[in-house]
């Protein structure tokens, strides 16, 4: 078990399963990572075998749809062997709704002008085809997210303002990727970043707003983790000191005129 600052502690219990839980908040919460997808959920105990149990209900519940009535029926091996079957890609589709975690839970959670783009084609979706955005819908400072391969992309219109204060954060992140250009971008307006955090997968919150935060009194804007406390910068750029290890990656991505392709490299 491990414990951060925040009195947070996780619990591993097997690959993509977790518990959490913190000093303030007795009740233990479950995480579960299905193909790189996160399901979290309160598992309403503070018993740590009772979550533990409820975990692997939930787990199974996932992936055979169907509830156990007898707790006892099931094992940690039924349940290990489960988690190698491939999750049928409508059930996966029902469970995103159901478990309002990356769609429009996180979604509408955004302070700022915000555009959606989750809405690209059932036959594209199986194809894990490119995906186009229209650029010209989207004003100074806002974001959208747009489904690529069952992923949230972050497309960022970067402000004069935020590309200004960028380099100033150079030596407050772990990784400065000077390389890659002040926005993390070819394109000298618009940063498209995986929405989703380097950490355990969640799906970080984008704060714009240039204002002392709760997490950060000189916060120039960014996006903020609030599952275990990551920051990143506009660019996705991770802050030292923090639980992500790494930057938000940059999906393969490119531009033509006012259209962004993702799964398209330059
Ligand atoms: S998932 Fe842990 S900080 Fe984001």
């Amino acid at each position: 078990m491990s414990k951060n600052k925040q009195g947070k502690k996780h619990i591993h219990i097997l690959d993509g399963m977790s518990l959490y839980t913190r000093d303030k908040s007795p009740f233990y919460w479950g995480y579960l990572n299905i193909d790189g997808e996160i399901y979290k959920k309160s598992l309403k105990t503070t018993d740590k075998k009772e979550a533990e149990r409820l975990l692997f209900l939930w787990k199974n519940e996932l992936f055979t749809g169907e509830v156990a009535k007898d707790a006892d029926a099931l094992n940690k091996t039924d349940l290990i062997e489960a988690n190698n079957h491939k999750v049928d890609n409508t059930r996966r589709k029902a469970l995103m709704i159901t478990s309002g975690l990356m769609g429009a839970v996180t979604v509408t959670g955004f302070a700022v002008p915000f555009l959606s783009a989750w809405n690209p084609s059932e036959k594209a979706k199986a194809l894990g085809a490119s995906v186009k955005f229209d650029l010209s819908k989207l004003d100074p400072g806002a974001m959208a997210v747009v489904e690529w391969r069952r992923t949230p992309i972050f497309v960022v219109h970067q402000t004069k303002k935020a590309l200004e204060n960028l380099p100033k954060l150079n030596d407050r992140v772990t990784d400065p990727a000077l390389s890659e250009g002040v926005a993390r971008s070819s394109n000298d307006k618009f940063t498209v970043l995986k929405g989703v955090c380097t950490h355990l997968s969640c799906a970080p919150k984008y704060h714009p707003e240039i204002e002392p935060k709760a997490w950060d009194e000189e916060w120039l804007g960014g996006f903020f983790c609030p599952c275990h406390g990551s920051k990143f910068d506009l660019a996705g750029r991770v802050y030292k000191g923090v639980p992500a290890p790494i930057n938000l990656e940059v999906p393969p991505h490119s531009f033509d005129g006012d259209t962004l392709i993702i799964g398209e490299p330059a």
